[in-house]
């Protein structure tokens, strides 16, 4: 089932989605959380550490998992997926190290996936939607049964993401990511999206028959999503 809403901006959708997370943590104090990372999830990231800063919010039991993570680059380059959610997160609250956790070309694909099945799977899976509809590094194409995985970015991801680099070249072609049917595992999904630039990927994701070409779309599957939009992105739904 797919639930959506539709806010003002990109605040008050950042501030439903942080709710949503901390619901989740006071019912569950051991809640699993799948992250992503980008320009999205910053505003509910920024919520949870003020939350935390303010004594409301302890995520000291919470273990999380990280959807992906660029190939060819160190952990510690500044556009790295660890530093960003050092920089978003992880240095503000109090998730212990030791529970957080990346897909890493160092282990399986599979031992990824195991590692999120043994500790009890993903309680909550947070998302964002590239202008193509991918979700994770799932390109379009991407089969709806794969499974944590080494993945080749799509050209529009590598020209999209070249802005945080100082060289084109430096632009990595490669990351690991879970798969789709890893993120369908989850027992909730939220889904975020900002900005008239992904209006066309959300009316493709949820308005047209699942397809392959538009990974996103995988979702209408799943029998518990919140998508959670500004008035831009929404535009192109009727
Ligand atoms: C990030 C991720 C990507 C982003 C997507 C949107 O971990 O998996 O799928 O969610 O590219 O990126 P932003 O939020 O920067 O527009």
């Amino acid at each position: 089932m797919i639930k959506y809403t539709v806010f003002p901006d990109y605040f008050s959708l950042s501030k439903a989605a942080a709710e949503r997370i901390i619901r989740q943590i006071k019912h569950n104090p051991l809640t699993l959380l799948g992250l992503a990372t980008g320009s999205t999830p910053i505003g509910l990231y920024a919520r949870l550490i003020d939350q935390h800063r303010r004594g409301k919010l302890s995520l000291s039991r919470v273990t999380t998992f990280n959807l992906d993570e660029y190939v060819g680059i160190p952990k510690d380059h500044p556009q790295s997926y660890h530093v960003f959610m050092q920089k978003h997160l992880f240095d503000h609250v109090d998730i212990p190290p030791a529970r957080r956790h990346f897909p890493d070309t160092d282990k399986s694909g599979t031992q990824y996936d195991l590692q999120i099945m043994r500790s009890g799977g993903l309680d909550v899976q947070i998302l964002g939607i590239g202008a193509n509809g991918h979700i994770g590094f799932n390109e379009p194409g991407a089969a709806f049964d794969s499974k944590t995985r080494v993945v080749e970015l799509a050209e529009s991801t590598i020209r999209d993401n070249a802005r945080f680099f100082d060289h084109s070249d430096e632009v990595p072609r490669q990351a690991i990511t879970m798969g789709i049917a890893t993120i369908l595992q989850a027992r909730h999904i939220i889904l975020m999206a900002n900005g008239a630039n992904k209006a066309a990927a959300v009316a493709a994701a949820f308005q047209e028959r699942p397809s392959v070409n538009v990974p996103a779309s995988c979702l209408q599957t799943h029998h518990s999503v919140h998508v959670l939009l500004d008035t831009a992105a929404a535009g192109d739904l009727s």
